[in-house]
C-alpha cells in the first residue's frame, strides 16, 4: 500500500480496504508512515468518517499493535468502567473498591489529565506512598487478592493509539465519534475484561456538548464492544454542572472517602450506586451495591487497595499552603453552576496540567460550598479555591467570577443518569 493513496481514497470519501487499515496502523506504529501522513488521514476521517465495517477493522489493528492481557486465570469475574471525562468526576474512587467488595474484579487501567478535566492517578498521588505503575503479575496478583486495582496502562496496551491520539491532540482532531471510539474500545479490549459500563458525558462541562454527539459516541462505542465479544452498556450522564463538591487532586481523594463512609454528597452517591448496579448486573453478580457500601465493606477494600499500592489510606491529605473565600454575591437559590469554569480554575490553580509531563499540585482546586438547587445568603462562601502557589489565583478567581448563578426562584436540579445504551 502507498500512504497518500489511502489518504486520497478517504479524502475523496471512499472506503479504506481493510488489508489497507492493517497496514497503516502497523507501518505508523513503526514509523514507517510519518506523522504528517496519520495526521492527514486523521484529518480526512474527521470529516468523512469511518463506516461500521472500517471502524472494526481498525479498532482491531490497533489492539493488534500491542500485547493483550488475559484475566482468564481470576476467580472473580471482571468488570471495567470508563468515563469520558467530567470536572469533579472522581466516581472510579469509590467504584472500584464498591465494586470488587461485591465480588467482581475490577482493572481500572487510568490515565493522567490533560487539560480542564482531572487524571484519575493525578488524585490518588494525592495519598502518600501510593503508586500507580504496576507490573501485569502485579495487577494480576491485587485483583485475586483485593479485587481492585486502579493502575496506569502500561506502554504495552495499544501503542498505535498512543502515538495517534497524542498526534490528534496537535493537530485539532480529537472530536471525531469513530477515532475516540477506537480510542477508547482498543484499550479496553487489549486490556482483556469481560464486560464493560461506559458513562458517556453530555453538556457544558463535557468533551461531547450535545446530547446527539454523546448518543451517537455511546451507541459506536456499546456495538464496537459486543463485537469484540466484551459485554458493554453505556450511561448518558449530565456533565453541565460539576459533580459533587470538589474539584482538584486530593479534594477528590477526600470527597470519595466520605462517600466509602456512607456520606458524602448525594449526586456522586447516586452516579456510584448507578454506575455500580449496571458493572455488577454485567458481571452476573447479586448483590445490593447500597447495602454493601453503607456496611463499611467498601471502605474495607479502599484500605486495601491503597495500600496493596504503597499508599497510608489512614495519612492526612496534603493542604494548600494559600486558599481564597468567594463569597456569595447575593441572596436567593443556586440556579446554575458552570462545570467548564470551575473545571478551568481548578486548572489554573494548578490541579491541572498545560502540557504533557508538566506536574500538578496535589493540593490544588475549587470546594463550592452550594449545590445548584441550594438556598444561598449573600456574604457566606460559595467558593473555596487552594494553591501552593498564590500567584494563579488571580486568574482563577477570573475563570470562576461568572460560573454561579443566584436567582430568586428555586430549580429543581435535573437528573444525572439520562438514558442507558445497550
Ligand atoms: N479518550 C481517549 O482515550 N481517546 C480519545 O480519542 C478521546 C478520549
Amino acid at each position: 500500500f502507498d500512504a497518500v493513496e489511502l489518504i486520497r481514497l478517504k479524502r475523496d470519501g471512499g472506503r479504506l480496504p481493510e488489508a489497507g487499515i492493517d497496514w497503516l496502523i502497523d507501518a505508523y506504529t513503526h514509523g514507517s508512515v510519518t506523522d504528517e501522513q496519520m495526521a492527514a488521514m486523521a484529518m480526512a476521517i474527521f470529516f468523512r468518517g469511518l463506516n461500521p465495517d472500517e471502524l472494526s477493522r481498525w479498532t482491531n489493528a490497533m489492539i493488534a499493535s500491542g500485547e493483550r492481557m488475559s484475566f482468564a486465570r481470576l476467580s472473580r469475574p471482571t468488570v471495567d468502567k470508563h468515563s469520558t471525562g467530567g470536572v469533579g468526576d472522581k466516581i472510579t474512587l469509590p467504584l472500584a473498591p464498591l465494586v470488587a467488595a461485591c465480588g467482581a474484579a475490577v482493572p481500572q487501567l487510568s490515565g493522567r489529565g490533560l487539560g480542564h478535566t482531572g487524571g484519575t492517578l493525578d488524585k490518588l498521588e494525592a495519598i502518600p506512598g501510593w503508586r500507580a505503575a504496576l507490573s501485569n503479575d502485579e495487577m494480576l496478583a491485587q485483583l485475586e487478592d483485593v479485587g481492585a486495582v486502579i493502575c496506569a496502562a502500561g506502554s504495552g496496551l495499544a501503542p498505535a493509539d498512543k502515538k495517534l491520539y497524542a498526534l490528534r491532540d496537535v493537530t485539532g482532531t480529537v472530536e471525531s465519534i469513530p477515532m475516540i471510539s477506537a480510542s477508547i474500545m482498543s484499550k479496553k479490549i487489549a486490556e482483556g475484561t469481560a464486560s464493560l459500563v461506559l458513562d458517556v458525558k453530555t453538556g457544558a462541562g463535557a468533551f461531547m456538548k450535545r446530547r446527539e454527539d454523546s448518543q451517537a459516541l455511546a451507541r459506536t462505542m456499546v456495538e464496537i464492544g459486543k463485537a469484540a465479544g466484551v459485554r458493554t452498556v453505556a450511561l448518558i450522564t449530565a456533565m453541565d454542572t460539576p459533580l459533587g463538591r470538589t474539584a482538584g487532586n486530593g479534594l477528590e481523594v477526600a470527597e470519595s472517602v466520605e462517600i466509602l463512609a456512607g456520606g458524602g454528597p448525594s449526586d456522586v452517591r447516586e452516579l456510584t450506586l448507578a454506575l455500580a448496579t449496571e458493572m455488577l448486573a454485567c458481571a452476573g453478580i447479586d448483590a445490593d451495591p447500597a447495602q454493601v457500601l453503607d456496611s463499611g465493606k467498601a471502605m474495607d477494600t479502599w484500605k486495601a487497595m491503597i495500600r496493596a499500592q504503597g499508599g497510608d489510606p489512614d495519612a492526612p491529605l496534603p493542604v494548600a499552603r494559600h486558599t481564597e473565600v468567594i463569597p456569595a454575591a447575593a441572596d436567593g437559590y443556586l440556579t446554575r453552576l458552570d462545570a467548564m469554569a470551575v473545571g478551568l480554575a481548578a486548572w489554573r490553580l494548578g490541579a491541572g496540567r498545560a502540557k504533557q509531563g508538566d506536574p500538578v499540585q496535589a493540593a490544588a482546586g475549587v470546594t463550592w460550598h452550594a449545590s445548584v438547587g441550594d438556598r444561598v445568603s449573600a456574604g457566606q462562601p460559595l467558593f473555596t479555591l487552594h494553591t501552593d502557589t498564590p500567584e494563579r489565583l488571580e486568574r482563577a478567581v477570573q475563570a470562576i467570577a461568572d460560573a454561579a448563578e443566584i436567582s430568586a426562584e428555586p430549580v429543581a436540579r435535573g437528573d444525572i443518569v439520562l438514558e442507558r445504551i445497550s
